[in-house]
């Protein structure tokens, strides 16, 4: 559930404060609605747009770090700076609070790097502020909220939590073209792993079902005939999607609710498994050093985490703090994967993770996420007999690096004009090209649309996703041919 916002006191514009210089947010876009109306969109989205006339836009461009709050105190306080007669004051009060965020008081800007990164951590710290508890949340926290706060799942991806395959549902530019779930699948099949052709496939935690519908476009139906495909999610509302999408796309398909951590298949029954952007929503567990050292759980669940550390001899680093986060979930599900799939089987995993140090929390609105540890997770997978092969997400796909997108914060506040516009808009990644097409007469009302690199931090974060790939080993040899479209193309090997 997307927690309203809180209810935020005015800025008490004192004497120290006034001493600030003043920044507005980077990435911040206006719209011009008409000659003498313009919208910005505070970061939280329950708080109504923000009307401002040209006053109120001046007071907001006049933020660039030269002058003080003093200094826009002076000159704008006592105009009214927009049509719904709040004063240059009333928005000074207001426009640095979490819930807007529209600009930063300070004696130096909040970045100092290339990319402006610091302005996105300040953005992050701001969204933990208006996220969640404080501290760890408790082991049940993420299957709690997965099994009972999502209410509207239409709106899950575009709100709560946006994954990447969402930002590329569609075809993109920046995907050649392709839609992630399709450029996924081209892999696979380029990895082999449609040769033979999988029978039984698993996906688990397929949000709305996009990945499904898209790997049915690529392959042919001679490569979708006679497999059967099986959602797994823990969380109903998506089952139904997930369903529908899958349905329409052509495939055999079947869903169950259920926790990926426990998967309710039998033995050496699955062929391929893929799970996408769901193993950082598995259950966490925060363990102390003393646990470690002992050997000896405070509860059941930190004795299973202790053994399962003990028994991989998971090699922790030497500086192990007081109290450390392992991710339980993650491991339990790779020792089921190892359970269900056949010999030969395979398991793609998609998640984004740290190599090094201890996972720390990712606060989204509602729940808390951790980072995967991919070194403990490779280790664990090596240990239980899998081959594994591991890339950066973007490598994956190989994605050229200086594909340019816009800043997915400029699309949130896009889509909040549009919406008060009554105009369609979905958020997606853009490219110029492809926002222009998506706008239409709307974007020369824009001000301020800023694009980034893909491979840049400040879009997305795209290098911290990485892909896991895993295969059983033990499966007949591979057929010697290829079968596209019906036709099998025989190696001369
Ligand atoms: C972040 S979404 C990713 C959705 C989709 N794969 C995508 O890439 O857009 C996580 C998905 O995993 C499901 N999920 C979360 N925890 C799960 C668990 N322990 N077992 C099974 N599914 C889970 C959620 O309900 C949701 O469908």
């Amino acid at each position: 559930m997307k927690p309203t916002a809180t209810v935020q006191q005015p800025l008490a514009l004192t004497e120290d404060l006034l001493g600030l210089r003043a920044w507005r947010m980077p990435d911040l876009v206006a719209y011009q609605r008409s000659d003498d109306e313009w919208w910005v969109a505070p970061l939280e989205d329950s708080l109504p747009l923000l009307r401002l006339n040209r006053a109120g836009i001046e007071l907001l461009t006049s933020m660039d770090g030269h002058t003080t709050l003093g200094g826009l105190l002076n000159k704008y306080g006592s105009w009214v700076c927009g049509p719904d007669g709040q004063t240059g004051r009333w928005h000074l009060e207001r426009w640095s609070l979490p819930g807007y965020s529209l600009c930063y008081f300070g004696s130096e800007p909040p970045s100092a790097d290339r990319h402006g990164a610091k302005w996105d951590l300040l953005l992050q710290q701001i969204r933990e502020g208006w996220s969640g508890k404080e501290g760890f949340e408790g082991e049940e926290h993420l299957s709690g909220f997965h099994l009972h706060d999502i209410t509207n799942e239409d709106q899950h991806f575009d709100t709560i939590e946006t994954t990447v395959s969402h930002l590329f549902r569609e075809p993109s530019e920046a995907l050649q073209g392709m839609t992630y779930g399709r450029l996924l699948a081209r892999r696979l099949r380029q990895l082999g792993w449609w040769t033979p052709k999988p029978r039984g496939i698993l996906e688990v935690g397929g949000g709305l079902g996009y990945m499904a519908r898209e790997i049915a476009a690529e392959l042919s139906p001679e490569e979708r005939q006679s497999t059967r495909y099986v959602f797994l999610d823990i969380a109903k509302p998506f089952l139904g999607s997930q369903l529908a999408l899958a349905g329409e796309a052509g495939w055999n398909r079947s869903g169950t609710q259920a926790n990926a951590e426990w998967l309710p298949f039998r033995d050496s029954c699955l062929d391929l498994v893929i799970d996408n952007e769901n193993l950082a929503d598995m259950t966490p567990v925060k363990l102390s050093r003393r646990e470690m050292v002992s050997a000896t759980g405070d509860m059941p669940i930190h004795q299973e985490a202790v053994d399962w550390i003990r028994r991989l001899r998971l090699p922790l680093d030497q500086d192990m703090p007081e109290e450390f986060m392992f991710n339980l979930g993650p491991i339990r599900f790779l020792s089921e994967l190892w359970r269900v799939l056949r010999p030969g089987g395979h398991a793609i995993l998609i998640e984004f993770g740290i190599e090094a140090g201890w996972p720390a929390p990712v606060k989204l609105p509602g729940h808390t996420e951790y980072e995967v540890q991919y070194t403990h997770l490779r280790h664990a997978a090596r240990w239980m007999g899998f081959q594994q092969q591991y890339f950066p997400l973007p490598q994956f796909l190989a994605i050229r690096p200086d594909i340019r997108l816009l800043c997915t914060g400029a699309t949130y506040s896009i889509q909040r004009f549009c919406e008060a516009e009554g105009k369609p808009f979905s958020i997606r990644a853009y490219t110029e090209r492809e926002l222009t097409e998506a706008l239409g007469p709307i974007l020369p009302k824009l001000m301020g649309c800023h694009y980034h690199e893909i491979s840049d931090p400040a879009w997305f974060g795209l290098w911290d996703f990485k892909v896991l790939l895993l295969e059983k080993p033990g499966g007949a040899p591979r057929p010697s041919f290829r079968e596209t479209k019906g036709f099998r193309w025989y190696s001369q090997r």
